[in-house]
C-alpha cells in the first residue's frame, strides 16, 4: 500500500497540483466576492437586456465564475466556457452538474495563443482576468469582434490590484509584510505578464469596439467576515509565496509560512482581523 501511495505521488505532475490550487483559489474568489459579481452582472444586464443574449462566451473561463453568474442572470441563455486548461474545464463541468445547469454549458478547450476555435456567432462575451494572460491580446480582441454578432457585447474585467487581506501590523514579524510581498511580486509580473494593467480602453477601441461604459469596482470587505475569507486569504497567500523565494527576506518568508500554515495560532484561518481589499475595472463594449 505504502509503495502504491508513493508511486502515485511521484506521478502527480506539479502542473496538476498547481491547477488544483488555482481551481480552489478561483472558486473561493467567486464565493467571497459574490456581491461584487452580482453587481457586475446586474450592470451588464441593464445594457444587454434587449434583446436578451442567448449565446454567451466566457473567455478564459477558469472554474466558471463568470459562466455561472451570467447563466443565473440571463435565464434564457446558454454558455460556451472556453479555456486552455482541461483540468479547470473538468472542474467547471462538475460544478455545472451540481448547479443543475449542465445542459446550458458547453466547454471548449482551446489555446487562444495558438488559434481561435470555430465558435460563433455569440451575443455576449465575458473576459475576466484572462486577457492579460494572452500573448497577443489585440489579436484575440479582433477574433472576439468577428465572433460577436453586430450589436453584441463584450465585457472585459481586469484587476487593478491583487487582493490584500492582512493588517499592517500582524503582531508577528515586521509590520508591512503584505505590502513588501506585493511590491516584490510587481517586479516579476512586469516581465511575466507584460499586458497586466495596460490601457484596455484604448485597446478595445483599436479593435473596433464602442465603449458603452467603464466602471471601477472597489472591494473592501471588513470584519466580521465568513470563514471562507480565511481560506481565500490562505489560497491567495500560498500562490504569492510560491513566487517569493529570494525576493523578500528570510524573516518575511518565515512569517508568511506561519500565516499560511493551517495549524498553529497565527494561521490566517484563525485570524478575526482579516479584510479583503481589491480593485477591478470593467469595460462594457459593443460591436457596432
Ligand atoms: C486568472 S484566471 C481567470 C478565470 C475566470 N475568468 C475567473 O474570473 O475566475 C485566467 C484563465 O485564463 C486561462 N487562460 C490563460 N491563457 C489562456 C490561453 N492562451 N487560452 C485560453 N485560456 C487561457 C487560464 O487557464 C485561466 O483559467
Amino acid at each position: 500500500m505504502e509503495h502504491h501511495h508513493r508511486h502515485h505521488d511521484q506521478h502527480q505532475p506539479a502542473a496538476e497540483t498547481d491547477e488544483a490550487a488555482m481551481a480552489e483559489l478561483l472558486d473561493l474568489d467567486a464565493e467571497v466576492l459574490q456581491s461584487y459579481l452580482s453587481e457586475v452582472t446586474a450592470w451588464i444586464h441593464e445594457l444587454a437586456a434587449d434583446p436578451a443574449p442567448r449565446r454567451i462566451l466566457d473567455l478564459g473561463s477558469g472554474t466558471g465564475t463568470g459562466t455561472f453568474a451570467l447563466l443565473r442572470r440571463f435565464e434564457g441563455a446558454d454558455a460556451i466556457a472556453l479555456d486552455v486548461s482541461a483540468q479547470l474545464q473538468r472542474h467547471l463541468r462538475d460544478r455545472a452538474r451540481v448547479l443543475g445547469v449542465a445542459d446550458r454549458v458547453r466547454t471548449v478547450q482551446a489555446d487562444l495563443d495558438a488559434a481561435w476555435p470555430a465558435i460563433g456567432p455569440v451575443d455576449l462575451v465575458w473576459a475576466s482576468s484572462s486577457l492579460h494572460h494572452m500573448a497577443d491580446p489585440d489579436r484575440v480582441l479582433t477574433e472576439v469582434f468577428a465572433a460577436l454578432r453586430p450589436g453584441g457585447l463584450l465585457a472585459v474585467i481586469e484587476m487593478d490590484s491583487f487582493p490584500r487581506f492582512l493588517p499592517d501590523d500582524l503582531g508577528l514579524g515586521r509590520p508591512g509584510l503584505e505590502a513588501r510581498c506585493h511590491a516584490a511580486l510587481a517586479e516579476e509580473r512586469a516581465t511575466e505578464l507584460p499586458h497586466l494593467g495596460s490601457d484596455w480602453g484604448s485597446r478595445l477601441s483599436q479593435a473596433g469596439f464602442t465603449i458603452e461604459a467603464e466602471r471601477p469596482f472597489a472591494i473592501d470587505l471588513t470584519p466580521p467576515l465568513p470563514a471562507s475569507t480565511g481560506r481565500y486569504a490562505q489560497a491567495s497567500l500560498r500562490r504569492i509565496r510560491s513566487h517569493l523565494d529570494g525576493r523578500v527576506s528570510a524573516d518575511d518568508l518565515a512569517t508568511l509560512d506561519t500565516l499560511i500554515d493551517s495549524d498553529g495560532p497565527h494561521s490566517v484561518l484563525r485570524r478575526d482581523d482579516l479584510s479583503v481589499r481589491t480593485a477591478r475595472t470593467a469595460w462594457l463594449t459593443r460591436r457596432p
